[in-house]
């Protein structure tokens, strides 16, 4: 069954040229952020931008089923939060979907509630390691049970003891549930990563009235125990998706895009800085100075040199790797990625997916446990290739598919769904229209 009215198998048509200027949804990781937050909030919240993918309709509805009193009109949803205490326990699972930010997230509130649920979600979120989140929890007393550190995960919501955390990954999704835990925590809650990650979480908790901010000991929560401050926000374009567009610019030299009002908040921009080094040019108007800030980007295809990149840039550029092993396919050298073991535990494990989609369009990838070679610039060619249920592997081979001989089929493209409905439709009007 097509999702959300995508097909399910996409035929990407190579490119004579990308050019235009385009709007991406809003961004994911902030639209997760804000709905979890303003449905805690004392007060009316208004989220304007919110993206239609089915990830953040998954947050959202799960915050019904908790008793939110969640509008959504379009893009905008009003919410009219009355504090953690006011969750009430679900009538069955809360089902997080395709969503790890949601289950994460959703697990760091619910442990120190007063309620009990249990969190579920489809067989790619069930595979997903859930025991990063679920110890450290627990070490500050949370009650959850778990079959082998995998969803379906119950929590039993008990009162909780703040205490400091060093992470072994790292991992927005882990430091925001134990930042979430922290709001309802006794005393104050320290995460201390192993390299700094998207910081969404800490702007909304800090413009909503908490004492939260990074510091030479970590990133500190100091719980008031007061109600958060209602907030109205508008969600800047996704970064990541707009990666998508950025990417097929960067592709082939004089092709180029301008994406409009995308989020620019440093800690996910990294990959700004990775075109420009494999040779493309950025151009960047803005970023505002708002909450979250944005702005206007535009890429133009210079031609492009391989490149080297180690943990430090994998964990600033996680979601982007993808679109970046595409570009290594048209690079002149050898691009290497290490420190990449992240990769594996996405909605796929983007390493297997990323390779044989590549190979199978002609690209040389060498794989390692926790990385990636791949030999450029090769002529790739048209392909039938497979989503393996991963939105950003879909997205990335239709990308490549821009640049091959001939038509590549992408199989199980609907999983776009989770993030882009929109994607292509969009492809085609900028590559054909
Ligand atoms: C996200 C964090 C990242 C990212 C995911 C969204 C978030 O996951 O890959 O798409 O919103 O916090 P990890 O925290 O597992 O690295």
């Amino acid at each position: 069954m097509p999702r959300a009215e995508v097909e399910s198998a996409q035929t990407v048509q190579p490119a004579a040229r990308v050019a235009g200027e385009l709007a991406v949804p809003g961004d994911k990781s902030i639209a997760h952020r804000a709905l979890i937050l303003a449905a805690l909030a004392q007060g009316e919240s208004w989220i304007h931008g919110l993206p239609e993918g089915e990830d953040v309709l998954a947050t959202a509805g799960c915050l019904r089923a908790l008793g939110a009193n969640l509008q959504r009109s379009g893009r905008t949803a009003r919410i009219r939060g009355a504090g953690l205490r006011s969750f009430a326990t679900p009538h069955g699972p809360l089902d997080c979907a395709n969503s790890g930010t949601t289950m994460r997230l959703l697990l760091g509130v619910l442990a120190g509630s007063s309620l009990s649920a249990t969190l579920d979600g489809d067989a790619s979120l069930r595979r997903r390691p859930m025991a990063r989140v679920i110890e450290p929890l627990r070490t500050m007393g949370a009650k959850i049970e778990s079959p082998e550190g995998r969803a379906p995960l119950v929590v039993t919501g008990t009162s909780l003891q703040g205490r400091r955390h060093t992470l072994p990954v790292a991992s927005a999704q882990l430091k925001s549930a134990l930042l979430l835990a922290g709001l309802s925590a006794n005393g104050p809650t320290t995460v201390v990563e192993p390299l700094a990650t998207r910081d969404h979480t800490e702007r909304l908790l800090r413009a909503m009235g908490t004492d939260v901010g990074a510091t030479v000991e970590g990133v500190v929560i100091r719980p008031s125990h007061q109600p958060l401050r209602p907030i109205e926000l508008a969600v800047p374009g996704d970064f990541s998706s707009a990666a998508f567009w950025m990417t097929a610019a960067a592709l082939r030299p004089r092709w180029s895009v301008i994406i409009g009002d995308v989020g620019l908040n440093p800690t996910r921009t990294a990959f700004l800085a990775l075109l420009r080094s494999m040779g493309a040019e950025v151009k960047l108007e803005g970023p505002s100075a708002d909450i979250e800030p944005h702005g206007q980007v535009t890429v133009i295809g210079r031609g492009l040199q391989a490149i080297v990149l180690g943990a430090a840039d994998v964990a600033a550029a996680i979601d982007e790797i993808p679109a970046l092993l595409v570009l290594a396919t048209q690079a002149d050298g050898v691009t290497s990625i290490d420190g990449a073991g992240e990769l594996r535990v996405k909605e796929s494990d983007r390493i297997v997916t990323m390779a044989e989609g590549l190979r199978r369009m002609g690209a040389i990838v060498e794989e390692r446990p926790d990385g990636v070679s791949i030999h450029g610039p090769v002529a790739l060619r048209g392909a039938t290739v497979e989503a393996h249920g991963d939105h950003r592997v879909a997205m990335a081979l239709a990308v490549a598919g821009l640049v091959a001989s001939g038509p590549t089929t992408i199989e199980g493209a609907d999983c776009v769904a989770v993030s882009y409905p929109n994607f292509f439709p969009q492809l085609q009007e900028l590559t054909h229209g």
